[in-house]
């Protein structure tokens, strides 16, 4: 679907609930599977990337039941060995989470059966999951580069000590979920803080999973001794979804906007650092804990930017939320430059190079490096024709771009949003 958005005039003013956090959705879901009992997940993302997950569990003989408005969740749990053999392959659809985490739990459960998804998602690279498996023991095979479809078939699984090349939750969880059915504990260890969810989610449903290093930069796990414990909690707000609003509040002169109840766990924090460092005005209220994750409202008022970098830890602790970053950037006065961020390329488009080619069609001064990018601010001309590329995140930084745009910009593939943020069109009016 093409959309065509102009320059918005009205601020954005008052208080905004999001939906609940998608990797905490994600986990929240399938861990409660794993567990023995009923789950009760209340503020569950219901959107494209956790009905993909939902529909591979129902697969796989788990039962629950979703009501769609209240966002309510049950999962009746069938034990780390519970799932039964699918009759057909498990389509992930776009969600690299779903794929890589139950790659993980299809291990441990002992159970035959095929990963695959859409197009893109079978252009990601699995090597980072598949080989690390096939060290603990697992019995997979993919397709050729490394891809999916993956076709896994019952092994034993062994302990192993293992360092991620690249810092990734999706790799860290979808390797602890698989020891918890090894023989001895498992430690990993990775060059980056990437999300902590799945550490802290398992160890309070009973599991021995704790951080390696402080900060963290790893975990380690043992086999589980007892049943993983039933789930019953509300999730935070995604604060991936809360990003798009905050940069739009602070790019649109007037706005005063607080987002409720958003999840700051500090490795998913990084874009409020960033961002900050530009001269947004934002403040984290009412502070507090949910469902083990700190939570807190965030206030946004319209500010001024300036250029920033960003690199190291900081490109991890915001590394889903650089398209809509460099919106901001693209506003901001001066430069921003960052780099180290070569695994934006493996997203759910290379986001590098297709926010590059975006902003440049509609008059952003913009030069690509292999790992990053430098982005020469000020103002967005726009007045063009744009993709999304299949990329939800980028769909939605597009459309903040046309808010603040000069002339009207068209998106095409527009749609696509609804994987993570179903909500979007309706909360800019768009
Ligand atoms: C996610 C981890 C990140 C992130 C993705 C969700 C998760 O991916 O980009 O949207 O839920 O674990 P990587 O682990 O590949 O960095």
């Amino acid at each position: 679907m093409d959309k065509t958005i102009s320059r918005r005039a009205e601020p954005l003013v008052g208080e905004y609930f999001p939906q609940g956090d998608k990797s905490l959705s994600h986990r929240a879901l399938l861990f409660a599977a794993l567990a023995e009992g009923t789950s009760v997940i209340r503020r569950f993302l219901v959107g494209g990337v956790t009905r993909a997950m939902l529909r591979c569990l129902r697969q796989l003989g788990v039962d629950w039941t979703l009501d769609e408005d209240a966002h309510v969740l049950t999962v009746r749990g069938r034990g780390l060995h519970g799932f039964r053999p699918p009759g057909a392959p498990l389509d992930c659809g776009n969600s690299a989470t779903t794929l890589r985490l139950l790659a993980g739990a299809v291990a441990a459960a002992g159970v035959p059966c095929t990963l695959t998804g859409s197009a893109g998602l079978c252009r990601r690279p699995m090597g980072r999951i598949v080989e690390p498996l096939r060290l603990m023991g697992a019995d997979v095979s993919a397709a050729a580069g490394d891809r999916a479809p993956l076709v896994f078939r019952p092994a034993p699984l062994h302990a192993v000590a293992y360092a991620l090349p690249v810092a990734s939750a999706q790799v860290k969880s979808c390797l602890l979920l698989a020891a918890l059915a090894a023989d001895g504990p498992t430690a990993l260890t990775e060059p980056g803080p990437s999300r902590d969810h799945t550490e802290r989610m398992l160890a309070a449903m009973g599991a021995a999973v704790r951080p390696l290093g402080a900060p963290a930069h790893g975990a380690v796990a043992l086999p589980l001794a007892a049943p993983l414990r039933p789930l019953d909690l509300e999730l935070p707000g995604d604060i991936s979804s809360a990003a798009f609003l905050i940069v739009a509040a602070t790019l649109l002169p007037g706005s005063d906007l607080t987002l409720r109840r958003i999840g700051v766990n500090p490795t998913r924090t990084g874009i409020l650092d960033a961002l900050r460092a530009m001269g947004a005005d934002i403040a984290l209220l009412n502070e507090e804990t949910l469902a083990g994750e700190p939570v807190a409202d965030i206030r946004v008022r319209h500010a001024a930017l300036r250029g920033t970098v960003v690199s190291g830890d900081l490109v991890v602790r915001m590394i889903d939320e650089f398209p809509a970053f460099m919106v901001a950037a693209a506003c901001a006065k001066g430069v921003t430059t960052v780099r180290e961020a070569a695994e934006l390329r493996t997203k759910e488009s290379d986001r590098i190079a297709g926010m590059a080619a975006n902003l440049a069609a509609v008059g952003v001064e913009i030069e690509e490096e292999p790992d990053g990018f430098d982005i020469f601010g000020g103002a967005i001309p726009g007045g063009a024709a744009v993709d999304a590329h299949g990329d939800h995140r980028v769909a939605m930084s597009l459309a903040l771009a046309a808010l603040v745009a000069e002339r009207p910009i068209t998106i095409a593939g527009f749609d696509i949003l609804a994987e993570s943020f179903p909500d979007f069109p309706a909360v800019l009016g768009l």
